[in-house]
């Protein structure tokens, strides 16, 4: 941390007024990077221009002007993406595949160096929409021939993040807090801080190209476990109720179809049972970047002391 880069780099970042992008920004800039944001609203992006960050507006649905606003830029970071569609404006093939086509064929013509990628764990041809189009992405960017990085987060916590305030608000809300199934199914919460650690070396380390790096915290937490961690930590020890699947999937593919607003749609039970994990043992962020990950404990620790020293 506080350890400016040795070479100074010109970054085109995307998804920058987002929670990760605050993240992989204000590290960019601790590093000594200069940043060229592509924003939507350039009145909602104060903390990228409180870095020092040139603006410019823009939208990855739309062609004009991205590859002016790349140009002299030597490393795109393109975080830019969506949990949830809200057709027909916005649905994933629009911003991650056709959005993430416009931003690598711009990056192509301006010539930049490198492409530094945000995917997801679970990427793949055959799963949801969501994981589908993050994987037609992955594939666009590694067949655009810039030498590129991807990353395959597992679920990111941090400061600004709505994972951990959903379980809060779970648990300070009822008395009994509502599982779906088992509860037995696994994350890997990765803290927002590593990851843009991790985002910065991708930017700075040449020798780092060609790769698609999964990334998780130091541990495989099941639902239930993350439910009792943030219980313990908040003092708000609830019993659970397990709600069977069979029950509660009818109820939400019809929300989902009807476009009712629910707290999880069809795609993402489906994601949350199949767990999202890295497979075997290693910790990338460890073996390949040096980054000691940061437990989800020490996560949530480091949200709270932030929000007690908020309120001094
Ligand atoms: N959060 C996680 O746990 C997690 C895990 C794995 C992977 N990821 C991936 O990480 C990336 C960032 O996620 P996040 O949680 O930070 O999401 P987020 O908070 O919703 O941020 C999304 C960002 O994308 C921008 N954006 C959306 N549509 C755009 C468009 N059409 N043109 C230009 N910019 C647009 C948003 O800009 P506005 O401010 O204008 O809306 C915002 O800066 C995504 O690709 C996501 O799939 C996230």
């Amino acid at each position: 941390m506080g350890v400016t880069s040795q070479r100074e780099l010109s970054v085109f970042l995307t998804g920058g007024t987002g929670f990760v992008g605050r993240h992989v920004a204000r590290r960019l800039a601790e590093r000594g990077h200069q940043l060229r944001a592509l924003v939507r609203n350039p009145e909602s992006a104060d903390a990228l221009q409180e870095l020092g960050a040139e603006l410019v507006r823009g939208d990855v649905t739309q062609e004009a002007g991205l590859g002016e606003a790349m140009a002299g830029c030597d490393v795109v970071v393109h975080l830019v993406g969506i949990i949830r569609e809200k057709p027909p404006a916005m649905t994933f093939e629009d911003i991650h595949t056709r959005g993430t086509l416009r931003v690598v064929q711009a990056a192509g013509r301006s010539g930049v160096a490198k492409f530094v990628h945000m995917s997801a764990l679970g990427a793949s041809p055959q799963g949801t929409a969501y994981q589908r189009t993050k994987y037609e992405a992955e594939e666009l960017v590694r067949r655009s021939g810039l030498p590129y990085v991807i990353f395959r987060p597992s679920i990111i916590v941090g400061a600004g993040g709505e994972f951990v305030d959903i379980l809060l608000r779970l648990l300070r809300l009822l008395p009994v807090t509502p599982v779906i199934g088992d509860g037995s199914y696994r994350l890997q919460p990765v803290d927002a801080e590593d990851v843009a650690a991790a985002f910065a070396q991708a930017a700075e380390r040449d020798e780092l190209t060609g790769e698609c790096f999964e990334i998780g915290g130091p541990h495989k937490l099941t639902y239930n476990r993350i439910l009792e961690i943030v219980g313990e930590e908040h003092g708000l020890r609830r019993p659970r109720i397990h709600v069977p699947v069979g029950l509660i999937r009818p109820f939400v593919d019809l929300a989902t179809n009807w476009r009712l607003p629910t707290p999880i749609n069809s795609e993402q039970l489906s994601m949350l049972l199949e767990e999202s994990i890295v497979p075997g043992e290693k910790n990338t962020l460890r073996e390949v970047f040096g980054i000691d990950p940061t437990s989800f404990r020490s996560v949530l620790q480091r949200l709270a002391g932030a929000r007690h020293k908020g309120s001094e």
